[in-house]
């Protein structure tokens, strides 16, 4: 399988890898069909997120698009975020193998997971879609 050399890079040396304590948003998801978990933590200030960090058990792609992830919401605001989208970090990546595009999919599950959490705590109606950890075993 061809990695590119940015896949390489975010794999080999992951940006904003671990927790943050008291964190704004977490969000945690996970494939059922390939078990990798991805969890992301969020510091958010007046709706920018001026701190991310997260940790994977997964997969080299998961590892490294959870990382470009963090990379592309860092110091963004929380309506730039929710446009993430997994081409998005795909794109950033300068590509994955068609068989690893499901794990940048989780890297923007992840994101979305937190930024839902974070409105919860707000009190702030989500008017986006999540996937939750829930629904990936009801079948
Ligand atoms: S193989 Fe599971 S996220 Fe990559």
């Amino acid at each position: 399988m061809q990695y590119s050399e940015k896949v390489m890079d975010h794999f080999m040396n992951p940006r904003n890898v671990g927790e943050i304590e008291n964190a704004d948003g977490v969000g945690t998801v996970g494939n059922a069909k390939c078990g990798d978990i991805m969890k992301i933590y969020l510091k958010i200030d007046n709706d920018v997120i001026t701190d991310c960090k997260f940790k994977t058990f997964g997969c080299g792609a998961a590892i490294a698009t959870s990382s470009m992830a963090t990379e592309l919401i860092k110091g963004r605001t929380v309506e730039e975020a929710l446009s993430l989208t997994n081409s998005a970090v795909v794109e950033a990546l300068e590509g994955l193998p068609a068989v690893k595009v499901h794990c940048s999919v989780l890297a923007e599950e992840a994101v979305k997971s937190a930024l839902a959490d974070y409105y919860t705590k707000i009190g702030r109606p989500i008017d986006f879609e999540v996937e939750s950890d829930e629904h990936e075993d009801d079948h």
